[in-house]
């Protein structure tokens, strides 16, 4: 089987670890590299969270490279109300001991998806300005996109305004150059990220395992539930940037409508926000440009992060 070549572009940020964890455990990605963005905290925290990460995997051979530190147009926003201060608040991990690459995320993208051979696939799991910015740069190099998938929007709800989600919210410039690209993007958006729930009471089956990656989500979920479970009651903690990876490895386990997608960069109230056509296709204000997932089957992905866990956990033991 032919491994999908790919590239993850985030903000860790506690789901954003786990979407890590799922891609690294899974044998189905050629991972070329990880990209940060100032997003759930500045760039610099998100990506010593990155390399902590992968230190605590053991795979420092992923190589790491730090973007943006701003949305294209405006001062960053982080979420340190949802992560903390260092934006991966919770689990007690050592400083670094490797460092990212000396290079933009913009050119590394673009280097890794010139050289490939095959169809290239980017994850964005974070303010899209990395993603954004490199389309911008690189047009010659959009044939080479198969997709995209995203997390971001949500056609019934906003997580920072009404209509808006926290990543299309901070940088929707470069969100909506996403959308305009044609290249199909696939969006995971608060709809389903949503049902993408680990409730607390299967907290314990991370907690009851034994092994430093079972024992980090254990401490993820604690934390993040703080958020989620205590202040906005949900019946627990969405893993909203796993959909998007999670979607690569089962496909069938997500459902959405074909769409035309856009993005308001406009309106004083609905800046931010997704539009999802989904009218019989002569009346869709364009052609479609991708998916907008709504449903997950909720059993089957939490399986696979704890299948994802128990790889990661006999792969360190190797
Ligand atoms: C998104 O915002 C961030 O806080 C999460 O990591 C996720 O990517 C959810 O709105
Ligand atoms: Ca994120």
């Amino acid at each position: 089987m032919k491994k999908i070549p790919l590239i993850i572009d985030c903000d860790p940020g506690h789901d954003d670890a786990i979407a890590l964890l799922i891609a690294l455990a899974s044998d189905k990605f050629d991972l070329k590299g990880i990209t940060t963005v100032g997003g759930n905290q500045t760039v610099e925290k998100t990506t010593a969270n990155a390399l902590k990460i992968l230190e605590l995997v053991g795979r420092t051979d992923v190589p790491v490279v730090s973007g943006r530190s701003n949305p294209m147009m405006s001062k960053l926003r982080v979420a340190e109300d949802v992560h903390g201060a260092s934006g991966m608040d919770g689990p007690v991990l050592p400083e670094p001991k490797t460092k990212s690459l000396n290079m933009r995320a913009v050119d590394f993208i673009a280097e890794q998806v010139e050289k490939s051979e095959d169809p290239f696939v980017l994850v964005a799991v974070g303010p899209f300005t990395n993603i954004g910015t490199f389309l911008l740069a690189y047009p010659h190099l959009h044939h080479k996109i198969e997709k995209i998938h995203v997390m971001g929007g949500g056609v019934y709800e906003g997580n920072r305004s009404q209509l808006a989600e926290f990543n299309v919210w901070n940088d929707p410039e470069s969100a909506k150059v996403v959308t305009d690209s044609r290249i199909p993007v696939h969006f995971f958006g608060l709809d389903v990220t949503h049902k993408a729930l680990i409730r607390q009471d299967e907290f314990h089956l991370f907690r009851q395992e034994k092994g430093s990656v079972f024992q980090f989500v254990a401490d993820l979920l604690d934390f993040y539930s703080i958020c989620y479970v205590q202040e906005r009651k949900l019946e627990g903690c969405p893993m909203h940037d796993s959909c998007a990876v999670a979607s690569l490895i089962d496909p069938n386990m997500f459902t959405g409508y074909e769409a035309f997608i856009d993005v308001d960069i406009e309106g004083s109230k609905t800046r931010g926000a997704c539009i999802v056509d989904i009218r019989p296709q002569e009346r869709r204000l364009g052609e479609n440009n991708g998916v907008f997932y709504m449903n997950v089957d909720r059993l089957r992905f939490l399986k696979l992060i704890i299948d994802s866990c128990h790889k990661l956990e006999q792969d360190l033991r190797n």
